[in-house]
Protein backbone atom coordinates (compact mmCIF):
# COMPACT_ATOMS: atom_id res chain seq x y z
CA UNK A 1 0.00 0.00 0.00
CA UNK A 2 1.90 3.11 -1.05
CA UNK A 3 0.29 6.19 0.62
CA UNK A 4 0.29 10.16 0.37
CA UNK A 5 0.00 12.03 2.95
CA UNK A 6 -2.28 15.48 3.32
CA UNK A 7 -0.78 17.55 5.81
CA UNK A 8 2.26 17.22 8.05
CA UNK A 9 1.09 18.48 10.81
CA UNK A 10 1.14 17.90 14.36
CA UNK A 11 -1.17 14.85 14.27
CA UNK A 12 0.93 13.52 11.18
CA UNK A 13 3.72 13.16 13.03
CA UNK A 14 2.09 10.66 14.71
CA UNK A 15 0.88 9.07 12.07
CA UNK A 16 3.98 8.50 10.64
CA UNK A 17 5.09 6.44 13.55
CA UNK A 18 2.25 3.99 12.86
CA UNK A 19 3.38 3.80 9.18
CA UNK A 20 7.04 3.49 10.31
CA UNK A 21 5.86 0.06 12.29
CA UNK A 22 3.84 -1.31 9.70
CA UNK A 23 6.30 -2.76 6.50
CA UNK A 24 2.80 -3.28 3.84
CA UNK A 25 3.02 0.36 3.81
CA UNK A 26 4.84 2.79 2.60
CA UNK A 27 4.53 6.90 2.71
CA UNK A 28 5.85 7.69 -1.05
CA UNK A 29 4.74 11.56 -1.12
CA UNK A 30 2.90 14.15 0.93
CA UNK A 31 1.73 17.77 0.33
CA UNK A 32 1.71 20.51 2.92
CA UNK A 33 1.97 24.40 2.14
CA UNK A 34 4.74 24.60 4.70
CA UNK A 35 8.18 24.34 2.97
CA UNK A 36 9.80 23.26 5.71
CA UNK A 37 6.97 20.24 6.55
CA UNK A 38 7.92 19.30 2.63
CA UNK A 39 11.91 19.61 3.13
CA UNK A 40 11.97 17.81 6.23
CA UNK A 41 10.25 14.87 4.37
CA UNK A 42 11.95 14.73 1.46
CA UNK A 43 15.05 14.32 4.28
CA UNK A 44 12.84 11.90 5.96
CA UNK A 45 11.33 9.77 3.56
CA UNK A 46 12.85 10.56 0.24
CA UNK A 47 9.54 10.50 -1.26
CA UNK A 48 8.13 13.78 -3.46
CA UNK A 49 6.66 16.40 -1.44
CA UNK A 50 3.89 19.00 -2.90
CA UNK A 51 2.75 21.63 -2.25
CA UNK A 52 -1.10 21.37 -2.87
CA UNK A 53 -3.34 18.46 -2.30
CA UNK A 54 -4.27 18.00 -6.17
CA UNK A 55 -0.71 17.19 -7.04
CA UNK A 56 -0.43 14.71 -4.42
CA UNK A 57 -3.79 13.43 -5.45
CA UNK A 58 -2.87 12.97 -9.23
CA UNK A 59 0.81 11.28 -8.39
CA UNK A 60 0.53 8.37 -9.99
CA UNK A 61 2.76 6.12 -7.65
CA UNK A 62 0.02 6.92 -4.44
CA UNK A 63 -2.74 4.29 -3.91
CA UNK A 64 -4.47 5.80 -0.63
CA UNK A 65 -4.29 9.56 0.68
CA UNK A 66 -4.40 9.97 3.77
CA UNK A 67 -6.03 13.11 5.02
CA UNK A 68 -4.83 15.05 7.46
CA UNK A 69 -5.40 18.56 6.78
CA UNK A 70 -7.48 21.20 9.24
CA UNK A 71 -11.08 19.52 9.38
CA UNK A 72 -12.54 22.67 7.51
CA UNK A 73 -10.49 20.56 4.39
CA UNK A 74 -11.32 17.09 4.71
CA UNK A 75 -14.21 17.21 2.26
CA UNK A 76 -12.45 18.84 -0.37
CA UNK A 77 -9.64 16.75 -0.03
CA UNK A 78 -10.93 13.61 -0.22
CA UNK A 79 -13.24 14.38 -2.47
CA UNK A 80 -10.05 14.92 -4.37
CA UNK A 81 -8.34 12.05 -3.49
CA UNK A 82 -11.36 9.88 -4.77
CA UNK A 83 -11.83 11.84 -8.03
CA UNK A 84 -8.24 10.85 -8.79
CA UNK A 85 -9.50 7.08 -8.30
CA UNK A 86 -7.37 7.09 -4.86
CA UNK A 87 -8.63 4.98 -1.68
CA UNK A 88 -9.14 7.60 1.60
CA UNK A 89 -7.70 7.32 4.90
CA UNK A 90 -9.65 10.66 6.38
CA UNK A 91 -9.04 11.28 10.32
CA UNK A 92 -11.32 12.53 12.37
CA UNK A 93 -13.50 13.90 12.29
CA UNK A 94 -14.68 13.37 9.03
CA UNK A 95 -15.67 16.79 8.07
CA UNK A 96 -17.81 19.79 9.80
CA UNK A 97 -21.11 18.92 8.28
CA UNK A 98 -22.99 16.39 7.31
CA UNK A 99 -23.74 17.43 4.11
CA UNK A 100 -20.23 17.21 3.83
CA UNK A 101 -19.78 13.98 4.47
CA UNK A 102 -22.54 13.01 2.44
CA UNK A 103 -20.65 14.58 -0.42
CA UNK A 104 -17.54 12.64 0.64
CA UNK A 105 -19.29 9.24 0.87
CA UNK A 106 -20.98 9.82 -3.06
CA UNK A 107 -17.38 10.92 -4.19
CA UNK A 108 -16.01 7.42 -3.06
CA UNK A 109 -18.87 5.52 -4.28
CA UNK A 110 -18.82 7.13 -7.87
CA UNK A 111 -15.15 6.28 -7.85
CA UNK A 112 -15.12 2.85 -7.01
CA UNK A 113 -12.67 3.55 -4.08
CA UNK A 114 -12.36 3.02 -0.12
CA UNK A 115 -13.38 5.91 2.11
CA UNK A 116 -12.15 4.84 5.98
CA UNK A 117 -12.78 7.58 8.40
CA UNK A 118 -11.26 6.27 11.41
CA UNK A 119 -8.88 7.57 14.04
CA UNK A 120 -10.91 7.05 17.05
CA UNK A 121 -10.06 5.58 19.91
CA UNK A 122 -12.80 3.04 19.34
CA UNK A 123 -10.79 1.12 16.96
CA UNK A 124 -8.11 1.05 19.85
CA UNK A 125 -7.51 -3.03 20.67
CA UNK A 126 -8.75 -2.71 24.20
CA UNK A 127 -12.42 -1.31 23.21
CA UNK A 128 -12.55 -3.92 20.50
CA UNK A 129 -11.63 -6.27 22.87
CA UNK A 130 -15.01 -4.84 25.36
CA UNK A 131 -16.84 -5.18 22.35
CA UNK A 132 -16.06 -8.64 21.65
CA UNK A 133 -17.02 -9.01 25.46
CA UNK A 134 -20.18 -7.06 25.04
CA UNK A 135 -21.34 -8.63 21.68
CA UNK A 136 -20.48 -12.43 22.97
CA UNK A 137 -23.44 -12.13 25.13
CA UNK A 138 -21.58 -13.75 27.95
CA UNK A 139 -22.56 -11.12 30.67
CA UNK A 140 -26.03 -10.88 29.61
CA UNK A 141 -27.75 -7.87 27.30
CA UNK A 142 -25.74 -4.70 27.53
CA UNK A 143 -27.41 -2.56 29.96
CA UNK A 144 -25.31 0.73 29.59
CA UNK A 145 -21.85 2.52 28.30
CA UNK A 146 -20.56 5.26 30.33
CA UNK A 147 -17.44 7.33 29.29
CA UNK A 148 -15.92 10.10 30.68
CA UNK A 149 -12.71 12.29 29.59
CA UNK A 150 -11.67 14.92 31.81
CA UNK A 151 -7.91 16.48 29.97
CA UNK A 152 -6.60 19.39 29.25
CA UNK A 153 -7.05 19.64 25.32
CA UNK A 154 -7.50 23.79 25.65
CA UNK A 155 -4.19 24.17 27.51
CA UNK A 156 -2.56 22.88 24.41
CA UNK A 157 -1.48 25.13 21.97
CA UNK A 158 -4.89 25.79 19.57
CA UNK A 159 -4.57 27.91 16.08
CA UNK A 160 -7.56 29.90 14.99
CA UNK A 161 -9.50 27.60 12.98
CA UNK A 162 -9.26 25.04 16.24
CA UNK A 163 -11.14 27.52 18.20
CA UNK A 164 -13.67 28.00 15.25
CA UNK A 165 -16.38 25.99 15.43
CA UNK A 166 -18.09 26.84 12.58
CA UNK A 167 -14.77 25.22 11.23
CA UNK A 168 -14.57 22.14 12.78
CA UNK A 169 -12.73 23.46 16.40
CA UNK A 170 -13.64 23.31 20.04
CA UNK A 171 -14.05 19.74 21.42
CA UNK A 172 -16.99 18.47 20.22
CA UNK A 173 -16.19 18.63 17.01
CA UNK A 174 -12.10 17.15 17.61
CA UNK A 175 -12.44 15.18 20.50
CA UNK A 176 -16.10 14.69 20.70
CA UNK A 177 -15.61 11.30 17.80
CA UNK A 178 -13.20 9.21 20.23
CA UNK A 179 -16.10 9.17 22.63
CA UNK A 180 -19.00 8.79 19.99
CA UNK A 181 -17.02 6.25 17.93
CA UNK A 182 -16.51 4.48 21.49
CA UNK A 183 -20.04 4.24 22.64
CA UNK A 184 -21.01 3.68 19.07
CA UNK A 185 -18.52 0.43 19.13
CA UNK A 186 -20.22 -0.92 22.26
CA UNK A 187 -23.55 -0.02 22.00
CA UNK A 188 -23.97 -1.68 18.22
CA UNK A 189 -23.81 1.78 16.06
CA UNK A 190 -27.38 3.17 15.77
CA UNK A 191 -28.08 5.86 18.02
CA UNK A 192 -31.98 7.16 17.88
CA UNK A 193 -31.10 10.54 20.20
CA UNK A 194 -29.42 12.68 21.88
CA UNK A 195 -29.87 14.98 25.10
CA UNK A 196 -26.47 17.22 25.25
CA UNK A 197 -25.38 20.49 26.62
CA UNK A 198 -22.13 22.06 25.67
CA UNK A 199 -20.00 24.49 27.40
CA UNK A 200 -18.08 27.39 26.80
CA UNK A 201 -16.73 28.20 29.61
CA UNK A 202 -12.81 29.92 29.22
CA UNK A 203 -12.77 33.29 27.88
CA UNK A 204 -9.50 32.98 26.65
CA UNK A 205 -10.02 29.48 24.24
CA UNK A 206 -14.02 30.82 22.98
CA UNK A 207 -15.24 27.36 21.80
CA UNK A 208 -16.90 24.37 22.95
CA UNK A 209 -15.03 23.07 25.72
CA UNK A 210 -16.95 20.70 27.67
CA UNK A 211 -20.58 18.88 27.01
CA UNK A 212 -22.39 16.10 28.56
CA UNK A 213 -24.29 14.25 26.58
CA UNK A 214 -27.46 11.72 27.19
CA UNK A 215 -27.29 9.21 23.91
CA UNK A 216 -30.38 6.57 23.23
CA UNK A 217 -29.15 3.50 20.88
CA UNK A 218 -32.42 2.18 18.68
CA UNK A 219 -32.80 -0.67 20.67
CA UNK A 220 -33.11 1.47 24.16
CA UNK A 221 -29.88 1.50 25.64
CA UNK A 222 -28.31 3.96 27.05
CA UNK A 223 -25.04 6.02 26.72
CA UNK A 224 -23.33 8.80 28.62
CA UNK A 225 -20.52 10.70 27.82
CA UNK A 226 -18.68 13.43 29.81
CA UNK A 227 -16.52 15.41 28.23
CA UNK A 228 -14.03 18.37 30.01
CA UNK A 229 -11.11 19.71 28.20
CA UNK A 230 -10.36 22.80 31.06
CA UNK A 231 -7.51 20.68 32.18
CA UNK A 232 -8.36 21.07 36.28
CA UNK A 233 -9.14 17.74 37.53
CA UNK A 234 -7.27 14.84 34.52
CA UNK A 235 -9.39 11.45 34.26
CA UNK A 236 -5.77 9.45 33.95
CA UNK A 237 -5.85 10.41 37.79
CA UNK A 238 -8.08 7.30 37.80
CA UNK A 239 -6.60 5.53 35.41
CA UNK A 240 -2.91 4.47 36.38
CA UNK A 241 -1.70 7.50 34.65
CA UNK A 242 -2.95 6.16 31.40
CA UNK A 243 -4.65 9.19 29.09
CA UNK A 244 -4.46 11.79 27.13
CA UNK A 245 -2.77 14.82 29.06
CA UNK A 246 -0.30 16.30 27.76
CA UNK A 247 1.10 18.72 30.61
CA UNK A 248 1.76 18.10 34.03
CA UNK A 249 0.06 19.52 36.95
CA UNK A 250 2.98 22.26 37.68
CA UNK A 251 2.85 22.80 34.06
CA UNK A 252 -1.22 23.57 33.62
CA UNK A 253 -0.65 26.16 36.06
CA UNK A 254 2.66 28.23 34.26
CA UNK A 255 0.33 27.50 30.68
CA UNK A 256 -2.98 28.33 32.34
CA UNK A 257 -1.56 32.10 33.66
CA UNK A 258 0.18 32.50 30.51
CA UNK A 259 -2.91 31.87 28.27
CA UNK A 260 -4.98 34.56 31.02
CA UNK A 261 -1.95 37.11 30.18
CA UNK A 262 -2.82 36.72 26.40
CA UNK A 263 1.38 36.63 25.98
CA UNK A 264 0.82 33.27 24.00
CA UNK A 265 2.34 32.39 20.36
CA UNK A 266 -0.16 29.54 19.72
CA UNK A 267 0.68 29.49 16.04
CA UNK A 268 4.49 29.44 16.95
CA UNK A 269 3.58 27.17 19.97
CA UNK A 270 1.76 24.58 17.41
CA UNK A 271 4.69 24.97 14.89
CA UNK A 272 7.18 22.98 17.39
CA UNK A 273 4.78 20.43 17.47
CA UNK A 274 4.48 19.41 13.92
CA UNK A 275 6.18 17.66 10.90
CA UNK A 276 9.47 19.01 10.52
CA UNK A 277 9.99 20.73 13.46
CA UNK A 278 11.13 17.97 15.44
CA UNK A 279 7.68 16.26 16.22
CA UNK A 280 8.40 13.30 14.86
CA UNK A 281 11.21 12.57 17.04
CA UNK A 282 9.75 13.61 20.42
CA UNK A 283 7.77 11.19 21.93
CA UNK A 284 5.98 12.71 24.46
CA UNK A 285 4.79 15.90 23.54
CA UNK A 286 2.68 15.87 20.63
CA UNK A 287 -1.06 17.33 21.48
CA UNK A 288 -3.18 13.92 21.94
CA UNK A 289 0.44 12.45 22.01
CA UNK A 290 1.35 8.70 22.02
CA UNK A 291 4.08 8.26 24.81
CA UNK A 292 3.67 4.67 24.84
CA UNK A 293 1.66 1.93 23.03
CA UNK A 294 -0.84 2.67 25.31
CA UNK A 295 -1.21 5.61 26.21
CA UNK A 296 -3.69 7.57 24.56
CA UNK A 297 -6.37 6.54 26.14
CA UNK A 298 -9.22 8.53 25.79
CA UNK A 299 -10.95 8.61 29.53
CA UNK A 300 -12.33 5.95 31.36
CA UNK A 301 -15.33 3.90 29.87
CA UNK A 302 -17.45 1.42 31.39
CA UNK A 303 -19.71 -1.34 29.37
CA UNK A 304 -22.73 -2.46 31.71
CA UNK A 305 -24.43 -6.08 31.12
CA UNK A 306 -26.90 -7.56 32.81
CA UNK A 307 -24.48 -9.68 34.50
CA UNK A 308 -21.18 -7.47 34.64
CA UNK A 309 -19.57 -4.55 33.88
CA UNK A 310 -16.04 -4.46 31.15
CA UNK A 311 -13.64 -1.53 31.58
CA UNK A 312 -10.18 -0.96 30.34
CA UNK A 313 -7.52 -1.71 32.55
CA UNK A 314 -3.65 -1.02 32.80
CA UNK A 315 -2.74 -4.04 30.70
CA UNK A 316 -5.95 -4.49 28.86
CA UNK A 317 -9.69 -4.92 29.94
CA UNK A 318 -11.10 -5.96 33.57
CA UNK A 319 -14.34 -7.78 33.23
CA UNK A 320 -16.42 -8.53 36.29
CA UNK A 321 -18.85 -10.94 36.86
CA UNK A 322 -20.25 -13.57 39.35
CA UNK A 323 -17.08 -14.89 40.03
CA UNK A 324 -15.39 -11.35 40.81
CA UNK A 325 -12.79 -9.70 38.75
CA UNK A 326 -10.52 -11.06 36.26
CA UNK A 327 -8.00 -9.13 33.38
CA UNK A 328 -7.56 -10.23 30.00
CA UNK A 329 -4.76 -9.15 28.27
CA UNK A 330 -4.82 -6.68 25.55
CA UNK A 331 -1.71 -5.50 23.08
CA UNK A 332 -1.25 -1.45 23.31
CA UNK A 333 -0.81 -0.53 20.24
CA UNK A 334 0.54 2.69 17.67
CA UNK A 335 -2.59 5.34 16.66
CA UNK A 336 -3.22 4.76 13.93
CA UNK A 337 -2.43 1.07 13.37
CA UNK A 338 -5.75 -0.16 13.25
CA UNK A 339 -6.97 2.85 10.39
CA UNK A 340 -3.64 0.76 8.22
CA UNK A 341 -4.40 -2.62 9.12
CA UNK A 342 -8.47 -2.37 7.99
CA UNK A 343 -7.27 -0.82 4.74
CA UNK A 344 -4.65 -2.79 3.82
CA UNK A 345 -6.93 -6.45 4.63
CA UNK A 346 -9.93 -4.55 2.40
CA UNK A 347 -7.51 -3.90 -0.34
CA UNK A 348 -5.47 -7.09 -0.30
CA UNK A 349 -8.42 -9.56 1.27
CA UNK A 350 -11.34 -7.90 0.00
CA UNK A 351 -12.39 -7.66 3.75
CA UNK A 352 -14.86 -4.60 4.45
CA UNK A 353 -14.26 -1.44 6.38
CA UNK A 354 -15.97 -1.21 9.49
CA UNK A 355 -15.31 2.73 9.82
CA UNK A 356 -16.20 3.53 6.48
CA UNK A 357 -17.59 7.04 5.54
CA UNK A 358 -21.20 6.25 6.21
CA UNK A 359 -20.16 5.44 10.01
CA UNK A 360 -17.98 8.08 10.26
CA UNK A 361 -21.59 10.61 8.71
CA UNK A 362 -23.19 9.17 11.46
CA UNK A 363 -21.01 10.13 14.25
CA UNK A 364 -21.09 13.35 12.78
CA UNK A 365 -24.50 13.33 13.37
CA UNK A 366 -24.52 12.33 16.65
CA UNK A 367 -21.94 15.22 17.40
CA UNK A 368 -24.09 17.80 15.34
CA UNK A 369 -27.11 17.16 17.44
CA UNK A 370 -25.19 17.42 20.79
CA UNK A 371 -24.52 20.98 19.60
CA UNK A 372 -27.99 21.80 18.36
CA UNK A 373 -29.55 19.70 21.74
CA UNK A 374 -27.35 21.77 23.71
CA UNK A 375 -28.55 25.15 21.94
CA UNK A 376 -31.88 24.16 21.64
CA UNK A 377 -32.40 22.61 25.38
CA UNK A 378 -34.37 19.70 24.36
CA UNK A 379 -33.49 16.23 22.55
CA UNK A 380 -32.36 15.36 19.04
CA UNK A 381 -33.99 12.23 17.19
CA UNK A 382 -31.67 11.19 14.53
CA UNK A 383 -32.30 10.24 11.14
CA UNK A 384 -29.18 8.75 9.66
CA UNK A 385 -27.27 7.44 12.51
CA UNK A 386 -30.24 5.21 12.87
CA UNK A 387 -30.14 3.43 9.92
CA UNK A 388 -26.40 1.78 10.15
CA UNK A 389 -25.05 -2.13 10.11
CA UNK A 390 -23.15 -2.53 13.49
CA UNK A 391 -19.35 -2.31 13.18
N1 LIG B 1 -3.08 17.07 16.68
C1 LIG B 1 -3.25 15.78 16.87
O1 LIG B 1 -2.62 15.15 17.75
C2 LIG B 1 -4.23 15.03 16.03
C3 LIG B 1 -4.52 13.72 16.37
C4 LIG B 1 -5.46 13.03 15.60
C5 LIG B 1 -6.04 13.63 14.54
N2 LIG B 1 -5.75 14.91 14.23
C6 LIG B 1 -6.43 15.53 13.10
O2 LIG B 1 -5.46 15.93 12.14
C7 LIG B 1 -5.96 17.06 11.42
C8 LIG B 1 -4.91 18.15 11.46
O3 LIG B 1 -4.75 18.56 12.81
P1 LIG B 1 -3.33 18.97 13.34
O4 LIG B 1 -3.47 19.17 14.80
O5 LIG B 1 -2.30 18.02 12.85
O6 LIG B 1 -3.17 20.39 12.63
P2 LIG B 1 -1.88 21.08 12.04
O7 LIG B 1 -2.24 22.49 11.79
O8 LIG B 1 -0.71 20.79 12.91
O9 LIG B 1 -1.65 20.31 10.66
C9 LIG B 1 -2.32 20.60 9.48
C10 LIG B 1 -1.29 20.63 8.37
O10 LIG B 1 -2.00 20.78 7.15
C11 LIG B 1 -1.30 21.75 6.36
N3 LIG B 1 -2.26 22.38 5.45
C12 LIG B 1 -3.25 23.25 5.75
N4 LIG B 1 -3.94 23.58 4.66
C13 LIG B 1 -3.39 22.88 3.63
C14 LIG B 1 -3.66 22.82 2.25
N5 LIG B 1 -4.67 23.50 1.69
N6 LIG B 1 -2.88 22.04 1.49
C15 LIG B 1 -1.84 21.34 2.04
N7 LIG B 1 -1.54 21.38 3.36
C16 LIG B 1 -2.31 22.14 4.13
C17 LIG B 1 -0.71 22.72 7.36
O11 LIG B 1 0.38 23.43 6.82
C18 LIG B 1 -0.33 21.79 8.51
O12 LIG B 1 1.00 21.32 8.39
C19 LIG B 1 -7.27 17.47 12.10
O13 LIG B 1 -8.33 16.95 11.36
C20 LIG B 1 -7.19 16.79 13.45
O14 LIG B 1 -8.47 16.49 13.99
C21 LIG B 1 -4.84 15.62 14.95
Amino acid sequence: MRLGLAGLGVGSAHFLKAVDAFPQAQVVAAADLRASARTAFEQRYHGRAYEGVEALCADPAVDVVWVATPNHLHCEHAILAAEHQKHVICTKPMAVTVEECERMCAAAERNGVELLCGQTYSMNLDIQAMHGIVSSGELGRLIAVNSWLYTDWLLKPRVAEELDESRGGGVVSRHGPHLIDTVRVLGGGNVRSVRASVGRWMPERPCAGNFSAFLEFEDGTPATIVYNGYGYFDTSELTWGIGSRMYSDEERVSVRRTLRRGTVDAEAAKEGMRFGAGAEDSTSRGSGQIRGVRDGWFGITVASCERGDVRQSPDGIYVYDAGGRHEIPVAGELYGLADLREMQACLTEGTRITHDGRWAQATLEVGTAIVRSGQERREIVLTQARQLRPA
